[in-house]
């Protein structure tokens, strides 16, 4: 089971820089509001804790389909509909494309090397196709499928559509209407499931079908932490601890800036998951946490300095794996050289343990702050709790700051003025507003 060590972030082992007893007690009260407003599901938008109880019969039959049909598997999607697929990837099947079927592709940007690299690599009448979108309307997805589509069409004729599968609202958008009409199979992200809050949703599952992974062990490790995230008492529920400490790191201590450092290689893409989910649930009102993704050991010689050194403005959050399933044990050899000699007999897991407990203890001796959270090891399990207690915790850091963690209002405009530069009709205003700033933009040139 997950667990978190925070004795590094209180004023009791670190000092001065760090809370006191006295601040989590305050703050308890608001705390169980928190858990509250989750328990009495006064957001719609808190459909991804039922995800937990889901049938996942419909993915593993759509899995089986495609896994028939097909040699490679290219997912189309962005944001959420890209992320928590990419860190399952990552995760539980590290290096997969080297040496395992189906080849996985995860296209989620509009960079054309990147699509022509993806087209160099694969046979596209083997390919099966995921476009995942939850509004369906996504300019980036829309765009990847309309050419991966005449592609397949081109390949396949009337037999293109069999390659796909859209994964998209229940009721709404043009992916679901294409389902309908076209005939295109599809797969359900609840209506009150929201992109950042899907991996635990056919999002997630198929993906991890498709790479040979129970998705009933992702959902089992998520259901089996739930209760421990929902206590409203704080000092019993890891989630809500966490969350009410960055929140007070931030707010009585000015330091907003949460850096995430799993040691691990496979867990560096749940950092760039974490990034999403913090920055677009959080940044609202002029408040939020800001995150920083980074990888232990590797960022040590990258990063560490400036968390030593530079402003402080930072609570570094450890990712500790017990058991990385393998080990290496480092042979007697160049014994007579100093720098050699003392890593002798010992194993690779027992130096990236110890590297990331004297990081913690580094930055503690100087009164930085540093938390731990820990899992027993990196499988399907454990995977599922790590998502489900970031979704949780991410939620209830939202209702501390009284903002709403689900929507992300502000990068609308963006998609506007993209759609004034494309040609939309409806955005003839947005156009407009563009070319004059294209006129501002050249004053100052170099
Ligand atoms: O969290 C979110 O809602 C967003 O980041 C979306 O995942 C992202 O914009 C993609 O949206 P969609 O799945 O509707 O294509």
């Amino acid at each position: 089971m997950l667990g978190i060590n925070f004795s590094f972030m209180m004023a009791e082992t670190i000092g001065g820089k760090g809370l006191s007893e006295r601040k989590i007690e305050d703050i308890k009260e608001k705390a169980a509001q928190a858990v509250s407003e989750i328990k009495q599901r006064k957001w719609p938008e808190l459909q991804f804790m039922d995800l937990l109880k889901d049938d996942t019969s419909a993915v593993k039959d759509e899995a089986r389909r495609l896994n028939g049909v097909s040699e490679n598997f290219l997912i189309l999607g962005i944001g959420g509909s890209a992320l928590g697929p990419k860190c399952i990837l990552e995760a539980l099947s590290p290096f997969h494309n080297i040496s395992k079927k189906p080849k996985v592709f995860i296209y989620d940007n509009v960079d054309p090397s990147t699509l022509d690299c993806i087209f160099k690599n694969i046979d596209i009448k083997k390919t099966a196709v995921n476009v995942i979108s939850k509004s369906g309307g996504t300019g980036e997805t829309a765009a990847g499928f309309k050419i991966v589509y005449e592609k397949m069409k081109k390949a396949l004729g009337g037999r293109a559509e069999e390659m796909f599968v859209l994964t998209t609202d229940p009721g709404k958008g043009d992916l679901r209407r294409l389902a309908n009409e076209k005939g295109f199979a599809s797969l359900p992200i609840p209506p009150g499931v929201g992109g950042r809050y899907s991996v635990l949703s056919s999002v997630g599952l198929l993906l991890a079908e498709i790479i040979g992974v129970d998705s009933g062990d992702l959902l089992k490790g998520a259901a089996d932490i739930h209760d421990r995230c929902l206590k409203d008492e704080v000092w019993e529920n890891p989630a809500l601890m966490t969350a009410c400490l960055c929140y007070l790191m931030d707010r009585e201590e000015g330091r907003g800036i949460d850096v995430l450092v799993p040691y691990s290689d496979r867990l560096r893409s749940f950092s760039e998951w974490f990034c999403q989910l913090w920055a677009e649930s959080l940044g609202k009102l002029g408040m939020g946490l800001s995150p920083y993704p980074s990888v232990g050991t590797t960022d040590q010689h990258s990063q560490m300095q400036l968390w030593m050194e530079g402003p402080e403005n930072k609570v570094v959050i450890f990712l500790r794996v017990e058991d990385y399933g393998v080990d290496f044990q480092m042979p007697h050899g160049f014994d007579d050289l100093p720098g050699m000699n003392y890593l002798s007999g010992h194993t690779l897991s027992e130096l990236i343990k110890a590297e990331e407990e004297a990081t913690e203890l580094a930055l503690a001796k100087i009164g930085r702050p540093n938390m731990t959270i820990t899992i027993p090891r990196i499988d399907a399990y454990h995977l599922g709790q790590l998502f489900y207690f970031f979704e949780i915790m991410t939620a209830f850091v939202g209702f501390l700051y009284g903002v709403n963690p689900f929507n992300q209002p502000s990068v609308e405009e963006s998609k506007r003025l993209t759609f004034g530069i494309m040609g939309r009709p409806g955005f003839e205003a947005k156009k407009k507003e563009v070319e004059e700033a294209r006129g501002k933009k050249t004053i100052f040139k170099l």
